[in-house]
């Protein structure tokens, strides 16, 4: 991590807690992971899956939080919320972000721990054990990956790298596609990991130049975000219009690409937030 004079010692201490956490978490998934041939696998909606390991690892996740810090609020995919967003800190847990390709039998999945203070999103850390990799971050104390720091990608086109596009049945396809195919003539090539969470925290490591989705849940997008925003990236307002229980579109990048990305984005269809007041000419 680096400075982390700007981080309150409230988040501090949380950061510290949720990275033991995620790793025990981790640690279960994975061992759920090598034996996901006995796993019972039931649908909750279009390519949207679970097993028992979802469940028990986030089981591990709210009870251990709930034990060390029992006043706070908790949001996770499998078990809901307690309601209490809006003020003092939040937590906003995907146990297992990617559970497609968990279930698949591929790696790109990851345990995804966010939290929010008096509705903000503060801090983040997202375990991906079949990498052996732990993201941490904290906004305004920088972000680091297995302890060293990492930063977006410094770029000012999507020439330059990867970038990830991620699609769910929860939205139209149109506005994917036409922003795959703009993406392309911009020199630009999309990949898809599976993970929304892991593929955040890929672009506040500089190894994706910037990620969309047209629609992700908080638990899937709020620790990548913070990690995001702790890097230094920029990132859309994933907290307006009850983004917290709704969901919003997520968009996220270095800052030299992100009025060109949004912008982009826009060309293409996507339901777009206001632009924030740094893009205004
Ligand atoms: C999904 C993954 C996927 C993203 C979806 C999410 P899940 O979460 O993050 O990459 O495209 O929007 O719902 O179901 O694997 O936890
Ligand atoms: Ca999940």
């Amino acid at each position: 991590m680096t400075a982390r004079g700007a981080v309150t010692q409230q988040v501090q201490d949380r950061l510290a807690f949720a990275e033991d956490v995620a790793r025990r978490a981790g640690v279960l998934a994975l061992r759920y992971f090598r034996e996901r041939d006995v796993l019972v696998v039931e649908t909750k909606g279009q390519q949207d899956v679970v097993s028992r390991a979802d469940r028990e690892v986030e089981d591990l996740i709210r009870g251990a939080l709930a034990e060390r810090f029992p006043n706070d609020g908790f949001i996770g995919e499998e078990t809901g919320g307690d309601g209490s967003y809006a003020s003092g800190p939040v937590w906003v847990v995907d146990p297992i972000d990617g559970t497609q390709c968990f279930l698949s039998g591929l790696p790109t999945w990851c345990v995804s721990i966010g939290l929010m203070v008096d509705g903000g999103i503060a801090a983040g850390v997202i375990v991906d054990p079949c990498s052996e990799e732990c993201f941490v971050g904290a906004v305004g104390g920088g972000a680091a990956c297995n302890g060293r720091p990492i930063a977006p990608a410094d770029v000012a086109d999507f020439r330059s790298g990867l970038t990830e596009v991620g699609f769910s049945f929860r939205v139209p396809k149109a506005p994917t596609v036409s922003f795959i195919d703009r993406l392309i003539d911009s020199g630009g090539i999309y990949h898809r990991s599976g993970s929304g969470a892991l593929g955040l925290a890929h672009v506040a490591a500089g190894r994706y130049v910037a990620y969309i989705e047209g629609h992700m849940n908080s638990w899937d997008s709020f620790a990548g975000a913070a990690l995001v925003l702790a890097a230094g990236g920029w990132i859309n307002d994933l907290t307006a219009n009850d983004g917290v229980t709704g969901g919003a579109i997520v968009m996220a990048s270095g800052r030299r690409l992100a009025e060109q990305f949004y912008a982009l984005a826009g060309e293409a269809g996507y339901d777009l937030p206001e632009p924030p007041p740094e893009f205004a000419r």
